[in-house]
């Protein structure tokens, strides 16, 4: 029996009734006064992950109600045949089993391949992290999207954990003003290239390779053609290419492997140089427990079922149209742009999966910045702009600067670390102060109390209250992660994963496809040779006009 989408349930009709009576006027601060018990009411507890959610706009009707939702769209029979290997990327006739690639081996489909790649891949990667033996330095991973935005997400997360010898860049983007600054300073003796791309066609990707394979060869001498097979290595579903480009040192992987969900595949290459292959499984690891969690725990308990439904609850009845997430750890500052590409490629789409028109919107604008950064250039407009939107802290409770350091500490003299211990507590103060100063906020007659230093003796008290006004009742979430050990990051992607995968059921779309980004590849393809004849018949007049700037 097909599952219905949300809007088409006798749950979603009560949410909206709900909505139109309280749910649009709630409060958090009476929510908090009148109920002792709400922070505990509302939190929850995953693997490695611990929740708030009690800083939301909802009660326990609203989630309860939310809850039947989630069942009426049969969430479960969904999330387990995603789990089952059924092709539920249905326009691309795949399965979806990034989940299959941290399970032990026996417990997933295709698990002897998965694991049979995961071994050779780690036993290539503990060669070269010998450095003394392989005489690698630096590593240079080539791929965009998918093929790029994890690794060069999670290598600075895991920094505690990384080979010191080994430096990792990353290149992604086909303007040579990325590649350059970072091949300028490398010699070809000590680099190691990966080359990775799920299809080995990507523009960017073939362009930044040609580019880097030129330079290997120009900058190693004599022997440079034979020395590619110790210094470039692919990672890739399309061996066959990969082979044609030159590369023989090849891990692959599946078709059921989708771009934004890769990392956990031979895609994770240069996570593993960086942090070794007992950490990369410490990594695994951390994903499948959260894959468990989110199988095996009942609605009410589910982390990522309750992250998906106040996704839906806000984009849908609220009508947020975008969400802020704020890691108070400078190791995830490229989180917020992974989560790009992780719910903005999977859930921005317009029709069901019947290709319907969808008459409610789907994916928010993901955006954000590590804080405390972020607290000095747009929290302002968070805390006092027009549109409410709900913000994600995730706080790290215990610090770690290196792993290998008993106490996990800095590696810098003894006397820095009362320091790096007062400058943690600032950070969580950050952090906390500014989920309860979105709440609480400041009222006019409060803000009337108070001496305005700078304010002009030309404004009287009350414009200047105005402007020293906070709304307050502005909603947020806060994650809680005890350390940043591979095991938790593993965790935290696979939570943000499910929990798109989440809002997508229940708005029954393909959430595994991306067909929006081809339109754009096809109409590239056809303006390139345009640049070198400088042809503008047929073109639109703006594009006509601007090919002819560029070229004149
Ligand atoms: O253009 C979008 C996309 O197809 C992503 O989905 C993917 O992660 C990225 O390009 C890179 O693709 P590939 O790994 O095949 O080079």
């Amino acid at each position: 029996m097909q599952a219905p989408r949300c809007d088409q349930t006798a749950a979603w009709t009560a949410l909206t009734a709900q909505f139109t009576q309280s749910g649009r006027s709630f409060d958090l601060r009476p929510a908090f006064a009148n109920d002792a018990q709400r922070a505990e009411a509302f939190s929850l507890n995953a693997p490695e992950v611990f929740a708030d959610l009690s800083k939301n706009h909802w009660d326990t009707e609203t989630r309860g109600l939310l809850l039947a939702l989630a069942r009426e769209c049969r969430i479960e029979a969904r999330r387990d045949a995603m789990l089952a290997g059924e092709p539920i990327n249905h326009t691309e006739g795949r399965a979806v089993l990034h989940t299959a690639l941290r399970a032990p081996r026996g417990a997933a489909p295709f698990s002897d391949d998965v694991h049979d790649v995961l071994d050779r891949l780690l036993a290539y990667v503990e060669q070269v992290r010998d450095t003394a033996t392989s005489g690698i330095r630096h590593v240079v991973n080539i791929g965009i999207g998918g093929s790029d935005l994890g690794p060069q997400m999670v290598v600075p997360a895991l920094d505690a954990f990384a080979h010191r010898g080994l430096k990792l860049h990353f290149v992604s983007n086909v303007d040579g003003h990325d590649i350059v600054p970072v091949l300028r300073g490398l010699d070809p003796r000590e680099t190691l290239v990966i080359v990775a791309s799920k299809t080995f066609t990507t523009q960017e990707t073939m362009a930044n390779a040609e580019v880097a394979r030129a330079w290997f060869l120009a900058g190693y001498g004599e022997g440079g053609e034979a020395a590619i097979a110790k210094h470039f290595a692919a990672t890739t579903t399309n061996v066959a290419a990969a082979a044609k480009f030159g590369i023989t040192t090849t891990f692959g992987f599946w078709d059921w492997v989708g771009g934004r969900y890769s990392l956990w595949s031979a895609i994770g290459l240069p996570i593993a140089l960086a942090i070794g292959a007992e950490h990369f499984r410490a990594l695994l690891a951390g994903a499948h427990a959260m894959d468990r969690h989110f199988a095996e725990a009942p609605l009410e308990q589910n982390l990522p079922i309750q992250l998906g439904l106040l996704d839906v609850w806000y984009r849908n009845f609220h009508g947020y149209t975008s969400r802020s997430v704020a890691p108070y750890h400078q190791g995830l500052r490229r989180l917020p742009a992974y989560l790009q590409q992780l719910e903005m490629e999977s859930n921005g789409k317009c029709v069901d999966l019947d290709g319907q028109p969808l008459p409610f919107g789907t994916s928010p604008v993901v955006w954000g910045e590590a804080g405390t950064n972020g607290q000095h250039a747009y929290f302002q407009m968070l805390h006092q702009g027009t549109d409410v939107i709900p913000v994600e802290f995730i706080a790290v409770k215990t610090p770690c600067y290196d792993a290998a350091r008993a106490d996990g500490g800095s590696g810098l003299p003894d006397g820095v670390r009362a320091g790096l211990a007062d400058q943690h507590h600032k950070l969580l103060a950050n952090c906390l102060a500014q989920s309860q100063a979105l709440m609480l906020g400041k009222a006019t007659d409060e803000a009337i109390g108070e001496t305005a230093p700078t304010a002009s003796k030309s404004l009287d008290a009350l414009t200047v209250a105005r402007h020293r006004t906070f709304p307050g009742n502005r909603p947020s979430t806060t994650l809680v992660i005890d350390r940043l050990t591979p095991a938790a990051v593993g965790a935290l992607i696979a939570l943000y994963e499910h929990r798109v995968f989440t809002s997508g059921a229940l708005w029954r779309i393909n959430s595994f496809d991306q067909w929006g980004v081809e339109l754009g590849k096809a109409l590239c393809s056809q303006l390139l040779p345009r640049f070198a004849t400088g042809d503008t018949a047929g073109l639109d007049g703006s594009t006509a006009a601007l090919l002819k700037r560029l070229l004149g």
